[in-house]
Protein backbone atom coordinates (compact mmCIF):
# COMPACT_ATOMS: atom_id res chain seq x y z
CA UNK A 1 0.00 0.00 0.00
CA UNK A 2 1.20 3.12 -0.57
CA UNK A 3 0.87 6.66 1.18
CA UNK A 4 -0.17 9.47 -0.70
CA UNK A 5 -0.48 13.61 0.20
CA UNK A 6 -1.03 15.53 -2.15
CA UNK A 7 -3.56 15.72 -5.07
CA UNK A 8 -0.75 15.47 -7.23
CA UNK A 9 0.64 12.71 -6.32
CA UNK A 10 -3.23 11.22 -6.37
CA UNK A 11 -3.48 11.96 -9.80
CA UNK A 12 -0.25 10.39 -10.75
CA UNK A 13 -0.83 7.62 -9.27
CA UNK A 14 -4.54 7.06 -10.71
CA UNK A 15 -3.67 8.13 -14.05
CA UNK A 16 -1.33 5.13 -14.14
CA UNK A 17 -4.41 3.33 -12.86
CA UNK A 18 -6.59 4.29 -15.32
CA UNK A 19 -4.01 3.90 -18.63
CA UNK A 20 -4.08 0.34 -17.12
CA UNK A 21 -7.68 0.16 -18.12
CA UNK A 22 -8.09 -0.74 -13.84
CA UNK A 23 -11.77 0.04 -12.00
CA UNK A 24 -11.54 2.59 -8.69
CA UNK A 25 -13.04 1.73 -5.89
CA UNK A 26 -13.16 4.42 -3.06
CA UNK A 27 -13.71 4.55 0.54
CA UNK A 28 -14.03 7.84 1.82
CA UNK A 29 -12.92 7.57 5.80
CA UNK A 30 -11.71 10.12 8.47
CA UNK A 31 -10.00 7.54 9.79
CA UNK A 32 -9.42 5.74 13.52
CA UNK A 33 -10.41 3.22 11.51
CA UNK A 34 -12.05 -0.25 12.77
CA UNK A 35 -13.93 -3.41 11.53
CA UNK A 36 -16.86 -1.10 9.60
CA UNK A 37 -14.32 0.86 7.60
CA UNK A 38 -12.62 -3.08 6.87
CA UNK A 39 -15.48 -3.80 5.82
CA UNK A 40 -16.03 -1.18 2.80
CA UNK A 41 -12.96 -1.38 1.99
CA UNK A 42 -13.34 -5.30 1.16
CA UNK A 43 -16.07 -4.48 -0.67
CA UNK A 44 -14.76 -2.43 -2.61
CA UNK A 45 -12.06 -4.75 -2.99
CA UNK A 46 -14.52 -7.60 -4.36
CA UNK A 47 -15.72 -5.16 -7.06
CA UNK A 48 -13.19 -2.99 -8.03
CA UNK A 49 -9.41 -3.36 -9.56
CA UNK A 50 -7.56 -0.58 -7.50
CA UNK A 51 -9.09 0.29 -3.62
CA UNK A 52 -8.49 4.15 -2.80
CA UNK A 53 -9.43 4.82 0.82
CA UNK A 54 -9.09 8.43 1.87
CA UNK A 55 -7.97 9.28 5.71
CA UNK A 56 -9.48 13.19 5.96
CA UNK A 57 -11.34 14.58 9.12
CA UNK A 58 -13.16 17.47 7.29
CA UNK A 59 -13.42 20.45 9.56
CA UNK A 60 -16.02 21.56 7.54
CA UNK A 61 -19.39 18.68 8.50
CA UNK A 62 -18.26 19.49 12.45
CA UNK A 63 -21.02 21.80 13.85
CA UNK A 64 -19.50 21.19 17.32
CA UNK A 65 -15.99 22.51 17.76
CA UNK A 66 -15.51 20.33 20.57
CA UNK A 67 -16.26 17.21 18.81
CA UNK A 68 -13.82 18.17 16.02
CA UNK A 69 -11.13 18.29 18.76
CA UNK A 70 -12.29 14.92 20.41
CA UNK A 71 -12.06 13.29 17.12
CA UNK A 72 -9.79 9.97 17.41
CA UNK A 73 -6.50 10.31 14.90
CA UNK A 74 -4.42 7.95 14.76
CA UNK A 75 -2.41 7.66 11.35
CA UNK A 76 -0.10 4.84 11.76
CA UNK A 77 -2.65 2.84 13.72
CA UNK A 78 -4.58 2.63 10.69
CA UNK A 79 -1.89 1.95 8.58
CA UNK A 80 -1.02 -0.87 10.13
CA UNK A 81 -4.98 -1.85 10.26
CA UNK A 82 -4.83 -1.13 6.28
CA UNK A 83 -1.80 -3.52 5.61
CA UNK A 84 -3.29 -6.12 5.27
CA UNK A 85 -6.39 -5.48 3.10
CA UNK A 86 -7.13 -4.41 -0.40
CA UNK A 87 -6.41 -0.99 -0.03
CA UNK A 88 -3.68 0.02 -2.68
CA UNK A 89 -3.80 3.98 -2.23
CA UNK A 90 -4.22 5.89 1.02
CA UNK A 91 -5.11 9.52 0.18
CA UNK A 92 -4.74 11.03 3.67
CA UNK A 93 -4.30 15.05 2.70
CA UNK A 94 -4.04 18.35 4.81
CA UNK A 95 -6.51 20.62 5.85
CA UNK A 96 -4.93 23.21 2.53
CA UNK A 97 -4.43 20.09 0.31
CA UNK A 98 -8.49 19.75 0.11
CA UNK A 99 -9.41 23.21 0.56
CA UNK A 100 -6.90 25.60 -0.72
CA UNK A 101 -9.62 28.72 -0.22
CA UNK A 102 -12.99 28.16 1.63
CA UNK A 103 -15.34 26.13 0.31
CA UNK A 104 -18.47 28.58 0.19
CA UNK A 105 -21.35 26.15 -1.98
CA UNK A 106 -24.32 25.63 -0.37
CA UNK A 107 -26.18 22.57 -1.17
CA UNK A 108 -30.20 22.61 -0.83
CA UNK A 109 -30.64 18.80 -0.19
CA UNK A 110 -34.70 19.87 0.28
CA UNK A 111 -36.56 17.68 2.93
CA UNK A 112 -33.63 14.87 3.32
CA UNK A 113 -31.75 17.53 5.06
CA UNK A 114 -34.34 18.62 7.23
CA UNK A 115 -35.22 16.04 9.56
CA UNK A 116 -33.05 13.84 12.07
CA UNK A 117 -29.37 14.65 11.47
CA UNK A 118 -29.61 17.57 9.24
CA UNK A 119 -31.97 18.86 11.79
CA UNK A 120 -29.69 18.35 15.09
CA UNK A 121 -26.38 18.92 13.28
CA UNK A 122 -26.97 22.18 11.62
CA UNK A 123 -24.74 22.57 8.32
CA UNK A 124 -23.27 19.17 8.74
CA UNK A 125 -24.61 17.54 5.19
CA UNK A 126 -23.46 20.75 3.30
CA UNK A 127 -19.72 19.95 4.80
CA UNK A 128 -19.90 16.31 4.09
CA UNK A 129 -21.06 17.28 0.90
CA UNK A 130 -18.64 19.78 0.23
CA UNK A 131 -15.75 17.55 0.89
CA UNK A 132 -17.11 14.28 -0.46
CA UNK A 133 -17.95 16.01 -3.76
CA UNK A 134 -14.36 17.12 -3.74
CA UNK A 135 -12.53 13.78 -3.06
CA UNK A 136 -14.58 12.40 -5.75
CA UNK A 137 -13.53 15.08 -8.15
CA UNK A 138 -10.07 14.22 -7.20
CA UNK A 139 -10.13 10.11 -7.11
CA UNK A 140 -12.89 10.02 -9.71
CA UNK A 141 -13.75 6.43 -8.79
CA UNK A 142 -16.28 4.30 -10.14
CA UNK A 143 -17.71 3.32 -7.01
CA UNK A 144 -17.87 4.39 -3.90
CA UNK A 145 -18.68 2.02 -0.62
CA UNK A 146 -20.19 4.03 2.43
CA UNK A 147 -21.50 2.52 5.28
CA UNK A 148 -25.77 2.21 6.28
CA UNK A 149 -25.20 3.09 9.63
CA UNK A 150 -25.01 6.32 8.63
CA UNK A 151 -28.49 5.89 6.66
CA UNK A 152 -29.27 9.75 6.22
CA UNK A 153 -25.53 10.39 5.34
CA UNK A 154 -26.09 7.83 2.09
CA UNK A 155 -29.25 9.20 1.37
CA UNK A 156 -27.57 12.59 0.83
CA UNK A 157 -24.71 11.55 -1.04
CA UNK A 158 -26.68 9.39 -3.18
CA UNK A 159 -28.83 12.99 -3.88
CA UNK A 160 -25.70 14.85 -4.02
CA UNK A 161 -24.20 12.76 -6.81
CA UNK A 162 -27.51 13.04 -8.79
CA UNK A 163 -27.83 16.81 -8.75
CA UNK A 164 -24.19 17.18 -9.88
CA UNK A 165 -24.34 14.63 -12.38
CA UNK A 166 -21.40 12.32 -10.83
CA UNK A 167 -20.62 9.48 -12.79
CA UNK A 168 -20.05 7.36 -10.02
CA UNK A 169 -21.99 4.69 -8.39
CA UNK A 170 -22.74 5.29 -4.39
CA UNK A 171 -22.50 1.37 -2.79
CA UNK A 172 -24.06 1.01 0.59
CA UNK A 173 -22.96 -1.58 2.73
CA UNK A 174 -24.34 -3.36 6.23
CA UNK A 175 -23.46 -1.95 9.57
CA UNK A 176 -21.01 -4.04 11.30
CA UNK A 177 -21.67 -4.63 15.29
CA UNK A 178 -19.12 -5.35 18.11
CA UNK A 179 -20.04 -8.63 19.63
CA UNK A 180 -22.81 -6.84 22.01
CA UNK A 181 -24.60 -5.48 19.21
CA UNK A 182 -22.77 -1.80 19.38
CA UNK A 183 -22.74 -0.12 16.20
CA UNK A 184 -18.95 -0.05 15.19
CA UNK A 185 -17.70 3.56 15.16
CA UNK A 186 -14.72 5.66 15.68
CA UNK A 187 -16.74 7.25 18.32
CA UNK A 188 -16.72 4.24 20.59
CA UNK A 189 -13.50 4.60 21.64
CA UNK A 190 -14.01 7.93 23.35
CA UNK A 191 -16.63 6.34 25.72
CA UNK A 192 -16.27 6.04 29.28
CA UNK A 193 -16.45 2.97 30.75
CA UNK A 194 -20.43 2.88 31.95
CA UNK A 195 -20.75 4.76 28.81
CA UNK A 196 -19.91 2.30 26.92
CA UNK A 197 -21.60 -0.78 29.36
CA UNK A 198 -24.73 1.08 28.59
CA UNK A 199 -24.15 1.48 24.72
CA UNK A 200 -25.38 -2.21 23.89
CA UNK A 201 -28.66 -1.20 25.16
CA UNK A 202 -29.23 1.14 22.02
CA UNK A 203 -29.03 -1.82 19.57
CA UNK A 204 -30.74 -4.20 21.71
CA UNK A 205 -33.80 -2.33 22.09
CA UNK A 206 -33.99 -1.50 18.20
CA UNK A 207 -33.70 -5.20 17.67
CA UNK A 208 -36.57 -6.08 20.17
CA UNK A 209 -38.49 -3.12 18.45
CA UNK A 210 -38.54 -5.28 15.11
CA UNK A 211 -41.32 -7.74 17.35
CA UNK A 212 -43.47 -5.07 16.75
CA UNK A 213 -44.17 -4.43 13.55
CA UNK A 214 -47.67 -4.69 12.10
CA UNK A 215 -48.79 -5.18 16.13
CA UNK A 216 -48.15 -2.01 17.03
CA UNK A 217 -48.79 1.39 15.76
CA UNK A 218 -45.54 3.36 14.99
CA UNK A 219 -45.84 6.15 17.93
CA UNK A 220 -45.85 2.96 20.53
CA UNK A 221 -42.95 1.68 19.21
CA UNK A 222 -41.30 5.42 19.13
CA UNK A 223 -42.51 5.69 22.81
CA UNK A 224 -41.26 1.78 23.75
CA UNK A 225 -37.65 2.10 22.12
CA UNK A 226 -37.86 6.24 23.84
CA UNK A 227 -38.65 4.62 27.38
CA UNK A 228 -36.36 1.62 27.33
CA UNK A 229 -33.23 3.29 26.19
CA UNK A 230 -33.99 6.51 27.91
CA UNK A 231 -34.60 4.25 31.44
CA UNK A 232 -30.77 3.59 30.97
CA UNK A 233 -28.92 6.67 33.26
CA UNK A 234 -26.20 7.03 30.86
CA UNK A 235 -27.88 7.21 28.19
CA UNK A 236 -30.40 10.15 26.82
CA UNK A 237 -31.95 9.82 23.65
CA UNK A 238 -31.63 12.92 21.13
CA UNK A 239 -34.38 11.61 18.16
CA UNK A 240 -36.13 8.15 17.31
CA UNK A 241 -38.13 8.39 14.20
CA UNK A 242 -39.34 5.91 12.13
CA UNK A 243 -39.00 7.16 8.58
CA UNK A 244 -39.18 5.99 5.16
CA UNK A 245 -36.07 4.79 3.72
CA UNK A 246 -36.51 6.52 0.53
CA UNK A 247 -37.72 10.03 1.47
CA UNK A 248 -36.67 9.68 5.18
CA UNK A 249 -39.74 11.87 6.39
CA UNK A 250 -41.61 9.98 9.59
CA UNK A 251 -44.67 7.46 8.41
CA UNK A 252 -47.40 7.62 10.25
CA UNK A 253 -48.36 3.60 10.03
CA UNK A 254 -46.84 0.27 8.55
CA UNK A 255 -48.69 0.40 5.30
CA UNK A 256 -47.37 3.72 4.26
CA UNK A 257 -44.18 2.10 2.44
CA UNK A 258 -42.28 -0.86 1.18
CA UNK A 259 -38.93 0.30 3.23
CA UNK A 260 -39.52 1.54 6.85
CA UNK A 261 -36.20 2.49 8.98
CA UNK A 262 -36.05 3.09 12.43
CA UNK A 263 -32.88 5.63 13.20
CA UNK A 264 -31.65 6.91 16.37
CA UNK A 265 -29.68 9.01 17.81
CA UNK A 266 -28.04 8.83 21.70
CA UNK A 267 -25.78 10.73 23.90
CA UNK A 268 -24.25 8.49 25.86
CA UNK A 269 -22.60 11.31 28.25
CA UNK A 270 -20.78 13.51 25.59
CA UNK A 271 -20.73 11.02 23.00
CA UNK A 272 -23.23 11.30 20.75
CA UNK A 273 -23.88 7.83 18.56
CA UNK A 274 -26.24 6.82 16.07
CA UNK A 275 -27.86 3.48 14.69
CA UNK A 276 -30.60 2.44 12.48
CA UNK A 277 -32.37 -0.52 11.98
CA UNK A 278 -34.75 -1.54 8.73
CA UNK A 279 -38.43 -3.15 10.20
CA UNK A 280 -39.61 -3.15 6.36
CA UNK A 281 -37.57 -3.98 3.12
CA UNK A 282 -39.69 -4.99 0.34
CA UNK A 283 -38.45 -5.17 -3.62
CA UNK A 284 -35.61 -2.21 -2.72
O1 LIG B 1 -18.70 9.01 7.26
C1 LIG B 1 -17.62 9.63 7.36
O2 LIG B 1 -16.65 9.14 7.91
C2 LIG B 1 -17.53 11.03 6.79
O3 LIG B 1 -18.71 11.71 6.93
C3 LIG B 1 -17.05 11.06 5.34
C4 LIG B 1 -18.03 10.38 4.41
C5 LIG B 1 -15.69 10.38 5.23
C6 LIG B 1 -16.90 12.50 4.87
O4 LIG B 1 -15.98 13.21 5.65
Amino acid sequence: MELVKTRQELREKLNACRKAGKTVGFVPTMGALHEGHLSLVEAAGSQSDLVVVSIFVNPTQFNDPGDLERYPRDLNKDLQLLENTSCELLFAPSVEEVYPEPDKRKFDFGDLEKVMEGKHRPGHFNGVAQVVSRLFEMVNPDKAFFGQKDFQQLAIVREMVRQLDMNVEVVGCPIIRESDGLAMSSRNALLTKKHRKSAPLIAKTLSESCNFVHEKRIEDVEAFVLEVVNGDENLDVEYFEIVDGNTLQKVDNWEESTYIVGCIAVFAGNIRLIDNITYIEIDH
